[in-house]
């Protein structure tokens, strides 16, 4: 019998959540050792579609053929006996159990029984060394910064000898040296014949690592093709059904007064003697490389971790905050990394999530909340976020994962904050609603709020940044004005001059 053409064959497929449809006759090839990107903008259809190749969703109609022959995908342990492994977009590991744990957790609770635990710890060693990585597999996950948690979610993929391995935005908490190492473990997948589905926002990346593309918008195929015969701007079209003219919005620059000046800020080993200011109008940037002490910076700022000591003035006052509910009081938004974790709620709609920091203004004379104005609130966000909810009152879990994110930031949109803090806040964000996002930083910023903008994308920073922090094992390495923002000067900054080996990313930041 002749080889099949293809590994993975999804012909019309079609999926429908409560009426609304999030595929439509989709149909998705994959040859054998193809990497083939999968891109759309939030809410395409992406993780649903790959969600059903691996059996975590049952499909409504279509047919779905692996190595040419039909099959019934009807459970994720049915799903990996076919040899697909999937690295879901949100972690799926269990914090509570070691590394090694993790890896071998579905051979554990399949086997049963009592289990050698010095092989399992070895072998942990041995595939974790094999791609490239150090990290004791007898670590509690927990204890892991995101970035590690991805390697051992990757790793988990890789124990199960996948032929078909699907990555949901495996990138967005990588740093660059680690999306390098991750490319090299592909392409070496690649050439034993496995089939890769690379999901991912990040275009430059799409067209490094992919042969091929396909496109989704609205639960719809809107074009495929190799990736060495279209260009970005093709894809782009086919993701948003418009051209994208402008990246990064100008603004019109009115610097006021001071809003936060931090002084002295000291916690642990992860931010050393941090001093800077933000002034109203302004969009102050911290960049850096992961683990380098930008989010444990704003966490103490917003008084999410307890600092050591230093001096916190906002609006030329002294802050003695205890409390992430104490900073809101006072006027300080924050939008954390961790949108799962802490940024949204995820069992409450996405009224009650948008309009939870703005409950002051929202309640009516008598003190009960107005419901109609907080639906007319959220509605008005939905629409420029383009967030794409059913209606106010769907659950923020149902939604996709970058529209979750947007939630996230539409909640300190409209509140009477002076200064708001954004950590990585386009990460897993489609580049319509970037551009959306930046849009909405210019609009607060032209209101007279300081804006913190954490990313780890460069050309971000210097795209929306008046003026960038860029830290370096805990401290400040660097204060760029505008007409310094360059990608060089940051990188350079944020490594050292003399250092060129090894990127330190134990912990998150
Ligand atoms: N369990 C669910 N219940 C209800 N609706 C769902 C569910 N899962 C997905 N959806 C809806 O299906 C649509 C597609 O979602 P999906 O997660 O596949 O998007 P995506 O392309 O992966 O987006 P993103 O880039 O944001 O991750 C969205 O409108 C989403 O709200
Ligand atoms: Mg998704």
């Amino acid at each position: 019998m002749l080889p099949a053409d293809y590994s993975v064959e999804m012909v019309g497929i079609t999926k429908e959540f409560g009426g609304v449809h999030a595929l439509r006759e989709v149909s998705f090839r994959v040859r054998p050792g193809e990497i083939h990107a999968l891109v759309g903008e939030n809410g395409a259809g992406k993780s649903t579609l790959m969600k059903i190749l691996s059996g975590a969703y049952q499909k409504d109609e279509g047919v779905v053929r692996i190595e040419g022959k039909e099959v019934e995908i009807s459970n994720p342990h049915s799903g990996r006996q076919l040899g697909i492994a999937i690295i879901y977009q949100e972690f799926a590991l269990v914090p509570d159990l070691t590394v090694a744990e993790n890896i071998y957790l579905d051979h554990l609770s399949s086997r049963g029984g009592i289990i050698n635990k010095g092989r399992l710890y070895r072998q942990s060693e041995e595939l974790i060394g094999g791609l490239g990585f150090d990290i004791n597999p007898r670590k509690m996950v927990w204890q892991l910064s995101v970035a590690y948690q991805q390697v051992v979610e990757i790793t988990k993929a890789l124990s199960e000898e996948a032929r078909i391995l699907i990555l949901d935005e495996p990138t967005a908490v990588l740093a660059p040296k680690e999306v390098k190492s991750l490319f090299e473990i592909l392409r070496r997948l690649k050439e034993q014949g496995v089939s890769i589905v690379y999901i991912s926002h990040r275009l430059e990346e799409v067209f490094e690592i992919a042969d091929s593309v396909t496109v989704l918008k609205d639960g719809q195929v809107t074009g495929e093709g190799k990736t060495e015969q279209m260009k970005p701007d093709d894809v782009i079209r086919m993701m948003i059904g418009r051209k994208l003219t402008t990246m990064f919005p100008e603004r019109e620059l009115r610097i006021g007064e001071e809003i936060l000046r931090v002084e002295g800020l000291n916690r642990g080993k992860e931010v050393r003697d941090v001093s800077f200011s933000v002034r109203a109008g302004e969009v102050l940037g911290i960049a850096g490389l992961v683990g380098s002490g930008r989010t444990e910076t704003v966490r103490a700022i917003f008084a999410a971790d307890k600092r050591d000591s230093g001096r916190i003035e906002l609006c030329g006052k002294e802050l003695q905050l205890k409390s992430p509910r104490e900073s809101v009081r006072s006027g300080i938004g924050f939008v954390p990394e961790d949108r799962k974790g802490q940024g949204v709620i995820l069992s409450m709609s996405v009224r009650e999530n948008v309009t939870m920091p703005r409950l002051r203004s929202v309640m009516g004379w008598f003190g009960f909340i107005k419901k109609t104005k907080e639906q007319r609130i959220t509605e008005e966000l939905i629409k420029r976020l383009r967030i794409k909810a059913r209606s106010t009152e769907s659950a923020v879990t149902d939604l996709s994962g970058g529209n979750q994110q947007k939630v996230a930031l539409a909640k300190w949109f409209g509140t009477d904050s002076s200064l708001i803090i954004l950590d990585e806040p386009t990460r897993g964000v489609d580049v319509g609603a970037k551009v959306e996002i930046y849009n909405l930083i210019n609009e607060l910023a032209a209101r007279g709020l300081g804006i913190i903008f954490i990313s780890s994308e460069t050309i971000e920073v210097i795209g929306i940044c008046d003026r960038v922090v860029v830290m370096r094992q805990g401290a400040i390495s660097d204060i760029l004005d505008k007409e310094q923002l360059s990608e060089e000067n940051i990188m350079r900054a944020a490594i050292g001059r003399s250092r060129s080996s090894a990127v330190d990313i134990r912990t998150s930041g």
